[in-house]
């Protein structure tokens, strides 16, 4: 647990929907409590996180949530005319760069280009001097990633990058972001998984990807939305048999319905066992969170869970 928190960046990855802004507000409340100051960046333009805490308005600006922990929300073209601000010292002319239409063309059509300004402003939070006037220093930054095929892509930008351009400021920049990114006293990559076949592919596939395309590891898995196991084997057989015998159609729906459960958190603990078996480690397990929305004290609760768990 200390070692991945004690990271100066963790990106929070996984397939769409599995749960990874849920994980990433929660690894923030954890690192918040235990002391750390952490902030949670969502890219994308998402601001889920500032909502669930009824925050401030997080986009392209640093609102703290609570104690110890921020939000924001990285725009790619607001990260853009920062840069641009930041190498082109002479204000007006940045404003003529920025501000130009063929500028902005060229920007969004030049593939990668908001992902490396992404990446760029979130490599500029986690720094111990920060480059934006007023920006908080924080000890942790938790990046709320995209989905596991664009999160990998968001992750080799700036390589693909420093390649591309070889030398000059963009060149030297990217080799810059790109070495912390891989540095694993520094990085870590968290994956979310549903407890499912093809979550659990993904994950498997993000891990072997890491490997080859950026030479690192995934630190940890964190395994989402359990099924609680309510019954043992002898329960069930006997609960399967009763499913057959009871006495009116009202009673049996009921149990063939608590049969099914238990077969489905049955086998969300096979895709358990799958991934440890795979990853050589048992992932940290979060419970199914039986609310139709998480709120603050539903994320407060997640987070205490995943204290235990990671
Ligand atoms: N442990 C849980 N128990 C119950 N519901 C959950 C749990 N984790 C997440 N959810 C719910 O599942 C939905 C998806 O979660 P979340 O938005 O965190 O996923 P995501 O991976 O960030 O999605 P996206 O790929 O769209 O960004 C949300 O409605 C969230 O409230
Ligand atoms: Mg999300």
């Amino acid at each position: 647990m200390g070692d991945l928190l004690d990271k100066r960046l963790l990106f929070v990855t996984g397939k769409g929907g599995v749960g990874k802004s849920t994980v990433a507000a929660a690894l923030g409340m954890v690192a918040a409590r235990q002391g750390r100051r952490t902030i949670v960046v969502e890219v994308a333009h998402q601001d889920r996180i500032a909502r669930a805490f009824h925050g401030e308005d997080s986009h392209f600006r640093e609102v703290e949530l609570a104690g110890g922990l921020w939000t924001i929300s990285i725009d790619p073209q607001q990260a853009l005319d920062e840069y641009l601000h930041m190498q082109i010292r002479v204000k007006p002319l940045a404003d003529l760069v920025s501000g130009s239409r063929m500028f902005g063309y060229f920007a969004v059509a030049t593939p990668g280009m908001s992902e490396l300004v992404t990446m760029g402003k979130i490599w500029e939070l986690a720094q111990l001097q920060r480059r934006t006037r007023g920006g908080e220093r924080y000890d942790l930054v938790i990046v709320d990633a995209p989905s596991t095929g664009h999160g990998l892509a968001i992750l080799r930008t700036p390589l693909t990058f420093a390649n591309a351009a070889r030398v000059g400021p963009v060149a030297q920049q990217g080799r810059a972001i790109h070495e912390t990114i891989v540095d694993e006293r520094h990085t870590g990559v968290v994956a979310v998984a549903l407890p499912e076949e093809m979550p659990v592919a993904e994950t498997l596939e993000l891990r072997a990807r890491l490997r080859r395309e950026l030479g690192r590891p995934l630190d940890r898995v964190i395994v989402n939305a359990l099924y609680p196991e309510r019954f043992g084997p002898r329960q069930a057989g006997a609960l399967a048999r009763a499913a057959e015998t009871a006495g009116t159609p009202v009673a049996r729906a009921a149990l063939r319905a608590a049969l099914s459960e238990h077969r489905r958190a049955r086998a969300q603990r096979d895709q358990v066992a799958r991934l440890e078996e795979a990853t050589g480690r048992e992932p940290a397990r979060l419970p199914f969170v039986f609310e139709p929305e998480l709120g603050v004290e539903q994320l407060e609760w997640l987070s205490r869970e995943l204290e235990v768990a990671l």
